[in-house]
């Protein structure tokens, strides 16, 4: 992770490096059963070389503590590691550009699941072109690792009547947690100890 995280801050592989301040690799753990993969940083990411620092990322914040996990022990990425000026959407150079890093990432903490932020992150991950609103509920698959779609935490802030969707994503993603962490433990008992 270090040298994925080297290469992303001298980055130079699309026109966002002539405009960002700071890149933002991403944060978190390296045990992570959990990455959060949001679009790209704004203004507050960019001062700060950290995702998800202001206001979108107080409320994933609330959303990771909803269900039982601090901050500090998930992982947090987005699929562009440079701000678009202006938090113009990520064009698709530069998310072509970028998307190996993301990649290198989610394979070295070959987390238990994905939660796909918006719909940049739900397209790139998933493959799913259409409303974000039509990938939610569902249990898509990254290289063998479970991916669950929700709007954007900028979009619940925009639209605070849809926070409840933002809830019962979270209540999928930790039912398919669960369900992964019960097949893994049946694996791996001894027959005799099932019986
Ligand atoms: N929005 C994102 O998609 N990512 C961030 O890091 C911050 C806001
Ligand atoms: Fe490199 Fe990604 Fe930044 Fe573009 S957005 S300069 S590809 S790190």
């Amino acid at each position: 992770m270090d040298s994925i995280i080297e290469e992303v801050r001298g980055c130079s592989q699309c026109a966002l490096s002539t405009t960002r301040t700071n890149t933002v690799p991403g944060v978190g753990a390296l045990d992570a059963p959990i990455v959060f993969v949001g679009e790209g940083p704004g203004a507050d990411e960019d001062r700060q070389g950290e995702p998800f620092v202001g206001a979108a990322g107080k409320l994933l914040t609330k959303m990771i503590e909803s269900i039982g996990y601090k901050r500090s022990e998930i992982y947090i990425a987005n699929v562009v590691k440079c701000r678009p000026p202006g938090n113009r959407n990520p064009q698709p150079d530069e998310i072509a550009a970028c998307q190996d890093y993301l990649y290198r990432q989610l394979e070295c903490i070959h987390p238990k699941i994905i939660m796909a932020l918006g719909k940049f992150s739900i397209a790139l991950l998933t493959g799913h072109d259409g409303p974000v609103g039509r990938a939610r509920g569902r249990v898509f698959m990254w290289r063998g690792v479970p991916v669950i779609a929700t709007y954007h935490p900028a979009y619940y802030l925009r639209q605070p009547a849809q926070k409840r969707h933002a809830w019962n994503d979270l209540l999928l993603l930790n039912k398919t947690l669960e369900q992964k962490v019960e097949d893994m433990d049946s694996h791996s008992k001894v027959p005799q100890k099932r019986q």
